[in-house]
């Protein structure tokens, strides 16, 4: 390191550590949405599609990997369907849920057989943990294809740490279903659902899983019935269950839709765009992935989505942004950087 150069460093981390402030200003603990988010080994955070599970006063964060080349294979040129090679399942832990610790790969990839569903030519995607009490089992399922999107299938696999590794058991056409994008949603009873893209597409389904979380329990719905949607985010507030969800466009971002209901197997009714001003049709250039309960502030949640880009797929970034709940209304706006304060205002 040159002389010119240590001194900035030297000035920057005085900077920060006299002023609490970064060099970009803001604050080092804020969220900055839409760009590089840094974990704590100043890599960027390599977690996309994901959810994140709240166990003893530690967030970990799920998602898929995306790293290496961009390409469009010719069977998905119709809808510009781009891949990189599925590189597993990241976890990141944290406490105060903007540093982010890189626990490394909590699934990996099987590279050394074509025919296994965790091949990296196929696709590992949505990956979302529930913990289970009676088991002590910690479940992920994913949504799991193959490069053309033609298999529609669901994996699951189990751990008995947080941090993995994960064991794979298989995948599903849950409910004899088609399976694509999807989320896991666990209520305070210690049900489970496996909420997922259907019949192509069109019509969502909500699925309730067996007690162990392994396998579809028999018992499902059919909602939004040819309404096209997907990315679906699942959470409860004061006894309302919520689903957002967006569009089906592949990559390209559209309009974030929610819908709420008093019981997850009950009758949902569609509510609307919960963004609120400029792109508010694009969901700020994002599709949903998950909606996160910030512990210990009550009704605080963070609608948390995907920046996609299709061109260079390993630098998608992340869009949190804070989801105010009005009795059933949703609300969310954009803010540059915000930081868990904007709960209080
Ligand atoms: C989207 C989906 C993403 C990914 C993408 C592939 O519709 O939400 O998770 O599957 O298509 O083009």
């Amino acid at each position: 390191m040159n002389r010119a150069i240590w001194l900035s460093a030297v000035s920057s981390l005085l900077l920060i550590t006299c002023t609490g402030k970064a060099p970009g200003g803001g604050s080092p603990g804020a969220f900055r949405p839409g760009e590089i988010w840094p974990d704590t080994e100043g890599n960027p955070i390599n977690a996309h599609g994901g959810g994140v599970l709240y166990q003893d006063g530690v967030y970990y964060w799920y998602g898929e990997i995306k790293s290496g080349e961009t390409r469009l294979p010719v069977k998905n040129k119709t809808w510009t369907g781009t891949r990189v090679q599925a590189g597993g399942v990241s976890c990141y832990s944290s406490t105060d849920l903007v540093r982010w610790n890189n626990e490394g790969v909590a699934l990996p990839p099987v590279a050394d057989d074509p025919g296994h569903d965790l091949y990296p030519g196929n696709v590992i995607e949505r990956p979302k943990v529930v913990y289970n009490e009676s088991t002590r089992q910690y479940v992920m399922w994913m949504h799991i294809d193959s490069e053309d999107y033609s298999a529609a299938r669901a994996g699951v696999a189990v751990s008995d740490n947080p941090v993995g590794l994960f064991v794979y058991r298989g995948s599903i056409r849950p409910d004899g279903s088609m399976s694509r994008d999807m989320t896991l949603f666990k209520d305070d009873d210690g049900r489970a659902y496996l909420v997922y893209a259907s019949e192509n597409n069109a019509t969502l389904h909500i699925s309730l899983l067996s007690p162990d979380y392994l396998s579809p329990g028999g018992t499902f719905i059919r909602v939004f019935e040819k309404r096209s949607r997907e990315a679906p985010a699942v959470f409860k507030y004061g006894g309302r269950y919520f689903i957002v969800s967006s569009g089906c466009t592949g990559w390209d971002p559209n309009e974030a839709e929610y819908a709420v209901a008093d019981s997850m197997l009950g009758t949902w009714t569609v509510r609307g765009n919960p963004c609120q001003g400029p792109d508010r049709d694009k969901t700020y250039f994002s599709q949903s992935t998950f909606v996160l309960a910030v512990a210990d502030i009550p009704g605080a949640f963070i609608f948390m989505a995907d920046r996609w880009d299709k061109q260079n797929l390993p630098d998608s970034r992340y869009v949190w942004l804070p989801l105010r709940i009005q009795g059933d209304t949703l609300s969310i706006a954009w803010r540059d950087s915000w930081d868990l304060t904007a709960f209080k205002e």
